[in-house]
């Protein structure tokens, strides 16, 4: 198993990555495909689902990458936007911001997310890493507060009812 960072994905790896995305769509909430992109802030405001979420992969396409990957074949991975400039609780940080991140349910279990989110600990040039999930994304959730992200703001029931967008910081020191 290795865990590497690629700033610029290649295009075998994008297609391992895209195969990896699509097959997790609808354990999104809301689902990819009904997202225009990554950073979407009106998360209620669906368009019309797609089938497959061929519009965010193409944003998801433009970012950094760190990789989860077995004999040179991707397992899972998390795509990031270096020097993003977010506004959380009223307050601008530059950060590196993860979009997205999918193991492949047969590679879960493993502690690959917590290693890729340590990979990208180790080489971001940003002072934040921040990342946001919805309220009931446990596994996610679990994994930030081992690695001692804060929960920095809450947007209540952006995702519908009872289902809040909870973004999460963590300072690189
Ligand atoms: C969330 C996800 C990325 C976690 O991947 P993973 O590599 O299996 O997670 P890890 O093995 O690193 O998990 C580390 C810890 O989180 C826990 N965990 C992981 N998924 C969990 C879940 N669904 N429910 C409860 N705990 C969970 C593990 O038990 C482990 O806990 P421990 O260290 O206390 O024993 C994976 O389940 C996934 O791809 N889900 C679908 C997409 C998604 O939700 N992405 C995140 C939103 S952007």
């Amino acid at each position: 198993m290795n865990i590497v960072h690629e700033e610029k994905l290649s295009r075998q790896h994008a297609k391992e990555v895209q195969e990896i995305l699509y097959a997790a769509d609808g354990e999104f909430v809301p689902a990819l495909s009904a997202r225009e992109g990554t950073t979407q802030t009106n998360l209620q405001e669906q368009a019309a689902l797609a089938s497959e979420p061929v519009e965010y992969f193409e944003k998801m396409c433009q970012q950094a990458f760190v990789l989860a990957t077995i004999e040179h074949r991707v397992v899972g991975f998390l795509s990031y936007i270096p020097k993003h400039a977010l506004t959380v609780c009223g307050a601008d940080i530059a950060c590196s911001y993860v979009s997205t991140i999918v193991v492949a349910p047969e590679y879960r279990g493993r502690h690959l997310t917590e290693a890729m989110y340590e990979k990208l600990f180790s080489c971001t040039e940003d002072a934040y890493v921040a990342t946001r999930t919805w309220s009931e994304n446990h596994g996610h959730i679990h994994i930030l507060d081992k690695l001692n992200f804060y929960l920095a703001e809450t947007i209540k029931d952006d995702r519908g009812a009872g289902i809040d967008t909870v973004y999460y910081v963590r300072e690189i020191a």
